[in-house]
């Protein structure tokens, strides 16, 4: 049975997903809700489906299985909370909101339904990472370091603290869940933060550059750096040592480097279409087993992050 599912925001990420969800038979694109209106018509006009203002005028005028929430951060909170009332499976892009307290609330209803949900963690679904964990079985990892240096999203909320919560938030999350899904869970963060830099920026108010340092429970260590004012890209992705083993993970490829020599993985697969593909098995089957990162996960997430941006406005250790 194809399912009918509804989009909240038709934005970037949004098209992203609806161009990947076209491709399955498994999909049916039914409705499109954006503040902007514009934005939801043109989805609507490209997919067929029906165009909304209001997502509970949507919820009201169709038969949706399930919903796909691409908000900015600060937007989150209602939408989840009406779409899980009305029993209805979610698919939320990361960050999950801009406070814990949010997401708490909407884990809590998700708990409450029992219904099915899934963020867009994709590092999780890339093939490459999946063989990472494979070779990381049974090893202990020293430390690691962490990057996501690039330039600044162009999107207006990004760059205001209160909307976007900030790089580390938004945008090297695909870093530090990476790393919680290779090294488990986090017991305490340091970080710093660059300012100034982004001057000619208006309404700017992000840290430009951050470190943070983390102490894993397992006893790995590893240290993040993220920027935001580098036009020209960096580097993206995760370096994990280990006794005499070194493995290197990024978006493209995975390199196992040891003393008798190098191997290189290229990525094989589209993480999108089997993070997508993934999210409608489960809601077909009832089975969230194939989800790699249910909201629960990126709860935690959120709030590593969170306590990380914290840490550096402050410049104080902070135990989770
Ligand atoms: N997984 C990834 O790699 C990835 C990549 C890009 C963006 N994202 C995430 O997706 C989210 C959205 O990013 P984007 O680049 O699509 O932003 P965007 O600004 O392009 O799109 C957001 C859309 O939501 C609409 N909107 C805002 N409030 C609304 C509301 N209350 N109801 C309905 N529509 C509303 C806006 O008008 C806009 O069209 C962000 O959290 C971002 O981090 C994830």
């Amino acid at each position: 049975m194809s399912l009918r599912i509804g989009f909240i925001g038709t934005g970037g990420i949004a098209g992203h997903h609806l161009r990947t969800l076209a491709q399955l038979p498994d999909a049916t694109l039914a409705a499109f809700c954006d503040v902007v209106p514009s934005k939801a018509r043109a989805a609507a006009d490209t997919y067929g489906g029906k165009a909304y203002g209001d997502f509970r005028q949507m919820f009201d005028s169709e038969h949706l299985d399930a919903v796909y929430i691409c908000l900015p951060p600060f937007a989150h909170g209602e939408p989840e909370l009406e779409a899980l009332g009305r029993g209805l499976p979610i698919f939320v892009e990361k960050p999950v909101a801009t406070t814990a307290d949010a997401a708490d609330q909407i884990q809590a209803a998700i708990e409450e339904a029992g219904l099915i949900s899934a963020v867009g963690y994709h590092w999780r679904y890339m093939d490459l990472t999946a063989r990472a964990r494979e070779r990381l079985a049974g090893q202990e990892v020293g430390f690691a370091l962490g990057s996501w240096a690039g330039g600044m999203p162009g999107v207006s909320w990004w760059r205001v603290m209160e909307q976007s919560g900030g790089q580390i938030v938004e945008q090297t999350t695909h870093i530090f869940d990476l790393a919680r899904y290779l090294l488990g869970e986090v017991r305490s963060v340091h970080a710093a933060c660059r300012t100034g830099l982004m001057k000619e920026v208006e309404h700017y108010n992000v840290h430009d550059a951050t470190v943070t340092n983390l102490s894993f429970a397992s006893g790995a260590i590893a240290s993040i750096t993220s920027a935001c004012m580098l036009g020209t890209g960096g580097h993206v992705g995760l370096d994990l040592y280990l006794k005499d083993q070194v493995l290197r993970l990024d978006h493209r490829y995975l390199t196992v480097e040891k003393s008798e020599g190098k191997e290189i993985f290229y990525l094989g697969n589209n993480p999108t279409f089997d993070e997508d593909a993934a999210f409608l098995k489960a809601v077909q089957s009832g089975d969230p087993s194939g989800i790699r990162c249910p909201y629960a996960e990126a709860v935690k997430t959120l709030k590593l992050t969170l306590a990380a941006t914290r840490s550096a406005s402050e410049n104080r250790v902070i135990n989770l």
